[in-house]
């Protein structure tokens, strides 16, 4: 299939990074002889015909920012065959004969049922939860859990000054990996994730209680939104441990702010190979990372993977945080 112009959204929750990588797709795309249409708030953009031209000028000065300047949305019409068919007739009037696709699982699905309908669509792996099986790291993660880190520096500022224990909530809907990588980074004394079982009576309560009877007086518990119930376990540590806690939701604080190295460079290398593919006419694609290099696979391949959690950081977590 001849391509002439390609078409690129952003869909799901929003990920630093992702503004890096509309920019590699749409410099990319330029760099080959393609056109390239910005298509706006995810899936939606396609429905109702909101589709902008983009030159090499449209993406200057956003490698930096933070969301998407494209918008996003999760669109649930799109589910329907009716917006699908809405869809198929916007890309035909619009002359959009392939399309990069930034976003998580669902907006992988959404891109396969695309190519499914005549449409070759590739997927980017985007979003802070880096909770994508077919990838080892979806854009925005890195600089997630570095605000996630810098926030619960913040937190334990305040809980060493008043000798508190602060449990804090993070995002990563029903993934562990922000969790687990933040309790790392801020040497949390436990860290709850919804991969993993524990007794709270043990590996809570019992582990704070240990490390008060080594001198230790302040305390971070680092909980993934998946397990939840922070105002709860705030208080169940409260009266167990006699040691006055606080609870937090650091909330959607997470999901901006300017876009790490790693995020940035990521964007860029997957955004290149998304276009690279395209341009051939190859589509039902996802990029990936694996070993640090960039590789891809089929998207109802990669929609099947299973992600292994990463339970040799999870037994050093709480081997060196005590
Ligand atoms: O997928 C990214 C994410 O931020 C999750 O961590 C969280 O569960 C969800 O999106 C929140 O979605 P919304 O922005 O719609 O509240």
């Amino acid at each position: 299939m001849k391509i002439n112009t390609i078409g690129v959204l952003t869909s799901g929750g929003d990920a630093p990074g992702m503004n890096a990588a509309v920019r590699a797709v749409v410099r990319s795309a330029l760099d080959r002889g393609l056109k390239v249409k910005g298509i706006l708030r995810g899936y939606n953009g396609l429905i109702d015909d909101e589709i902008t031209d983009l030159n090499i000028r449209s993406v200057s000065d956003i490698i930096h920012r933070g969301g998407t300047v494209l918008y996003t949305a999760r669109s649930p019409r799109f589910r329907e065959e009716e917006g699908m068919q809405t869809a198929m007739q916007t890309c035909q009037r619009q002359g959009i004969d392939g399309i990069v696709c930034i976003g998580g699982d669902g907006t992988f699905r959404g891109a396969r049922d695309l190519s499914l309908h005549g449409i070759p669509c590739v997927g980017v792996p985007g979003t802070i939860d880096n909770d994508i099986a077919s990838t080892e790291y979806s854009i925005g993660f890195d600089t997630a859990v570095n605000t996630c880190m810098e926030m619960v520096d913040r937190l334990r500022d305040t809980a060493q000054s008043h000798d508190r224990c602060t449990v804090v909530e993070v995002m990563g809907r029903g993934a562990g990996y922000l969790a687990l990588h933040s309790g790392v980074a801020c040497g949390a004394t436990a860290v709850v994730v919804p991969e993993i079982k524990i007794d709270v009576e043990e590996d809570i309560i019992g582990k704070i209680m240990r490390a008060k009877k080594t001198g230790k007086k302040h305390f971070i518990v680092v909980v993934a939104e998946g397990v939840g119930g922070v105002d709860m376990l705030a208080g169940r540590i409260q009266t167990e441990t006699g040691i006055d806690t606080r609870a937090t939701v650091l909330g959607h604080v997470q999901r901006g702010g300017s876009p790490s190295v790693r995020d940035r460079v990521t964007a860029s290398k997957m955004g290149y190979e998304a276009v690279q593919l395209l341009a051939q006419g190859i589509g039902n694609r996802v990029v990936a990372e694996k070993d640090g290099k960039i590789v891809d696979y089929d998207i109802y391949e990669a929609l099947n993977m299973e992600k292994a959690f990463d339970e040799k950081l999870y037994r050093i977590a709480n081997a060196i945080n005590n």
